[in-house]
């Protein structure tokens, strides 16, 4: 790739860069004035530097920063290929797409099968199921850790239910050690939707790489961020040739933007029924998409991504400094359980009003959004109750009466990486006064 090489330059503006930043003066936390917000970007000097950086080599395409962050992401993972994309909704459409290639011959996912999923959670683990035209296969999730619950899978898989696409909801790892076996037992893909939960760890692997497909999301909610992004991964080479397909408008040819003939034959193969040589570079072997990213997100992904160790590391003390004190009002509140082979990174702190709570969801919230505590529900509460869903192709697969209760009664807040201990001692504060109401 060429590049601007009049390094002295460069780091003058580098340089100057950094001294503007550092006259910006740090916001500090008002009680009751600043937003603690349910999740946000952490950034310092190095993301605005290298995205500088990639601003001067004026290669705007995804380029040697794209390829760095796609490298350092796999390695994190400990998995053969990440491909970035524009989005985690992306990297979903990408996942489900992939499998139904003909390149996957008999085994490919056809319209009219099944993929098991669950309502109670972010749209954009299930629209690719149906935009794919396969039939999603609904089953309840479990109190407590809001993942889908592995009981009711068995029962729920028919002759036509080829996968199962769910996510770690919240960064709280799914029973990987059931769902694995049930995938392996019924032949059934796994697509592990990691959007909320990178750095979760499950025994001794990250989840994100126990299924054949993993996604990513990095908008700023997220656990490292480059504005819009995310990523798909995979373990399996076939899979990622198949994803890069999708990713660059179906084509077949897999050069990085800008180079030409890397597998040497660009001239002289036979596809399809197009004449024998026909340019390589314009041959398409799905009905793809154009999915990627600039060098400019991927420059700001690549300081995050050195960052993800200690980012992991404080969602967990926040979420532990928050349990331990909310923890004694846990007769009014369902507190979050994770499975004993895990370790969450937690992407929030999601709470579940008990049924014989004296208040309703909306007085808690309301109450603690006036205090500038922002709340969230867990996404869609569930999904099918949605006007866009109501009359799609469904199966429901078991009754969905945790996943109501969710809708109903639960709620998440914040533990993302900038929020401090004199933050989370607000946040137990205010839950005191709020519930000394009900005393
Ligand atoms: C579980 C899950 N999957 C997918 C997505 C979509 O990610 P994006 O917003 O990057 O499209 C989200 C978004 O928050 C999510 O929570």
């Amino acid at each position: 790739m060429e590049q601007k090489d009049d390094k002295g330059a460069r780091n003058n503006v580098l340089r100057s860069l950094v001294q503007y930043l550092s006259a910006i003066n740090e916001e500090k936390f008002v009680p009751g004035k600043t937003w603690i917000k349910y999740a946000g970007r952490v950034f310092d000097n190095e993301e605005y530097t290298s995205l500088m950086d990639a601003v001067l080599d004026g290669w705007i395409t995804a380029g040697r920063f794209a390829e760095e962050f796609e490298f350092q992401l796999s390695r994190y993972l400990g998995l053969y290929s990440s491909s970035l994309v524009n989005s985690g909704s992306s990297a979903n459409l990408i996942a489900l797409s992939s499998l139904t290639s003909p390149a996957l011959g008999e085994n490919r996912l056809k319209k009219g099968e099944e993929v098991i999923t669950v309502a109670a959670g972010f749209p954009t683990t299930v629209n690719p199921i149906i935009q794919n035209g396969l039939i999603p296969v609904f089953l309840d999730v479990q109190e407590g850790t809001y993942n889908i619950n592995p009981e009711l899978i068995e029962d729920a898989i028919s002759d036509k239910t080829r996968a199962i696409m769910v996510a770690h909801t919240l960064g709280n790892p799914f029973d990987l050690d059931s769902i694995m076996k049930i995938a392996r037992d019924h032949n059934l893909y796994l697509i592990e939707d990691n959007c909320d939960a990178l750095g979760s760890e499950y025994g001794e692997k990250k989840t994100g790489t126990f299924g054949h497909i993993s996604t990513l999301s990095f908008y700023p909610a997220h656990h490292i961020t480059m504005g819009e992004g995310g990523a798909v991964n995979t373990n399996d080479p076939v899979l990622e040739r198949i994803i890069r397909s999708f990713r660059d408008w179906g084509r077949d040819c897999y050069c990085e933007p800008g180079a030409s003939n890397t597998c040497g034959m660009r001239f002289t193969q036979k596809f399809g029924d197009l004449p024998l040589g026909y340019d390589h570079k314009f041959v398409y072997s799905h009905i793809g998409y154009n999915l990627k990213i600039t060098d400019l997100q991927a420059a700001i992904g690549v300081a995050q991504l050195k960052k993800i160790g200690q980012f992991v590391e404080k969602r967990r003390h926040n979420f532990a400094y928050l349990y331990k004190r909310l923890k004694e009002f846990d007769y009014v509140f369902g507190l979050p359980v994770a499975l004993k082979k895990s370790n969450p990174s937690w992407f929030s702190f999601p709470l579940t009003l008990r049924e014989d709570a004296p208040f309703g969801r909306n007085a808690i919230v309301s109450f603690l959004e006036e205090k500038k505590i922002m709340t969230r529900p867990i996404f869609a509460g569930n999904l099918i109750r949605h006007p866009a869903y109501l009359g799609i192709e469904k199966r429901i697969g078991s009754e969905l009466s945790v996943t109501d209760k969710i809708m109903n009664n639960s709620f998440f807040i914040g533990v993302y990486p900038g929020i401090s201990d004199q933050m989370l001692d607000y946040v137990g504060d205010k839950f005191e006064e709020f519930l000394r109401g009900y005393k």
